[in-house]
């Protein structure tokens, strides 16, 4: 996902099967309320260990999804909700080398073997729809520049087909190009449907174009997508109204991240931007809420800017969904004390595809190997060649 934010991850060498964050969890009894089932909007949650979005950046060229992904999900069915990784929307919108799109046929038919096997696995899926705005490379649109809220330019470099590059000016959408860009999210929607998801979630968290257009940094507009929160959080509903005219307000979500910055973008008062945001999503009924929203002492975009979940709940009255850096204890003690309804958990779900049966079970959690360097690498190592937990016994008896 190109995340430029903070990190403190331990860099280990290449190959090397040293620890990185082993726990052992609790048992069986300290997680009841994890796999309580939840009710996600129209969607059944057998339990509330679900997984996060995370690019992988595996997918075919023309970004379509293929037999090495559908393994990937497959192997992780057992998550309460599968999220997938950001989904372009649009050749506009898709900057990162592999990720997959859904804007063409062939995208479409890539991802109705992913759906199909997760389903057939028994599991739920749902699509993130991306539109990555002013971090797309104009290498990716043959050397045009990438749309955003306003003319500016993301910090840092991008991940290009050629290497990494500095992040390139960006030209404010004109307001005539409202509609059609509205529009892509609505095609892409349409193909999710084709594709046989089980819903679509809206990317609103990151520094991305809706972010883009949320934070007052980022967003210079003196239109109606400019300047009050109610006219910055404008895109995010005319977008979620167009999805929820796709597959009805049950079926889409949105994720946020409402605390700190975010490859650039960030907000003067997030209290203000965010909790406008979430009287829209009560208003609109959306089927849940998840926010990605780091500590001070997180490990992935660590922010000192409070978190703005408890706002968020006194507004949006449906499930919400926490993130970052979560144990399963953790977990537990949130959801137990009412703070959110579940949980997805990123980097756990690398390392361990049956997450919830070792949660549920106290085995230990295998770690990210490689990390961060498999993260997005091509090829199946430290992406399908996780063990399952019975599967890991056997190798190691
Ligand atoms: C490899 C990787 C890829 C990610 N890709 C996405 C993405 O596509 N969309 C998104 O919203 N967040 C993405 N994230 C953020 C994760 O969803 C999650 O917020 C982050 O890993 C923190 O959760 P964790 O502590 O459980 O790992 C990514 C994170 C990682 C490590």
């Amino acid at each position: 996902m190109g995340f430029k934010g903070k990190r403190s991850f331990p860099r280990r060498p290449c190959n090397s099967t040293a620890t990185v964050s082993i726990q052992r969890e609790s048992p069986l009894t300290m997680h009841e309320t994890l796999f309580q089932p939840i009710r996600l909007g129209a969607i059944d949650a057998p339990n509330r260990v679900l997984m996060a979005p995370l690019t992988r950046g595996r997918a075919d060229p023309g970004f379509v999804p293929n037999a090495m992904m559908v393994e990937y999900y497959r192997q992780r069915a057992s998550a309460g909700l599968i999220i997938t990784e950001a989904t372009g929307i649009s050749v506009e919108g898709l900057g990162w080398p592999s990720a997959p799109g859904i804007w063409s046929d062939e995208q479409v038919e890539g991802w109705k073997d992913v759906t199909q096997a997760v389903h057939d696995a028994g599991g739920r899926i749902v699509l993130q729809l991306w539109h990555m705005g002013r971090i797309v490379h104009p290498d990716f649109l043959d050397g045009a520049a990438p749309v955003s809220s306003s003319a500016t330019t993301a910090p840092g470099n991008a991940h290009t087909p050629n290497g990494s590059k500095p992040f390139e000016p960006a030209r404010a959408l004109r307001l005539d190009e409202m509609p059609r860009l509205v529009d892509d999210y609505g095609h892409a929607a349409e193909n999710a449907k084709k594709a046989g998801f089980d819903g679509v979630q809206l990317h609103g968290a990151n520094g991305y174009l809706i972010d883009q257009f949320l934070r007052d940094n980022s967003n210079f507009r003196t239109d109606e997508y400019g300047g009050s929160p109610a006219n910055r959080v404008r895109l995010m509903r005319e977008v979620l109204e167009r999805l929820i005219a796709v597959w009805g307000k049950d079926r889409v979500s949105i994720r946020l991240s409402p605390n700190g910055d975010s490859q650039g973008t960030d907000d003067s008062n997030p209290g203000a931007v965010f909790g406008e945001a979430a009287r829209v999503l009560q208003e609109l009924g959306v089927g849940f809420v998840e926010l990605r929203q780091p500590g001070p002492n997180g490990t992935f975009g660590a922010t000192d800017v409070p978190q703005q979940d408890a706002l968020i709940r006194s507004i949006y009255t449906g499930p919400l969904v926490l993130n970052s850096d979560y144990t399963a204890d953790q977990a537990e003690a949130d959801i137990a004390s009412g703070r959110c309804d579940a949980v997805t958990f990123g980097r756990p779900f690398i390392s361990n595809p049956d997450l919830p049966a070792r949660i549920r079970s106290g085995a230990e959690l295998a770690p990210n190997v490689n990390v961060p360097k498999s993260w997005y690498m091509p090829g199946a190592a430290g992406y399908i060649d996780y063990p399952a937990m019975a599967a890991a016994s056997a190798d190691a008896g």
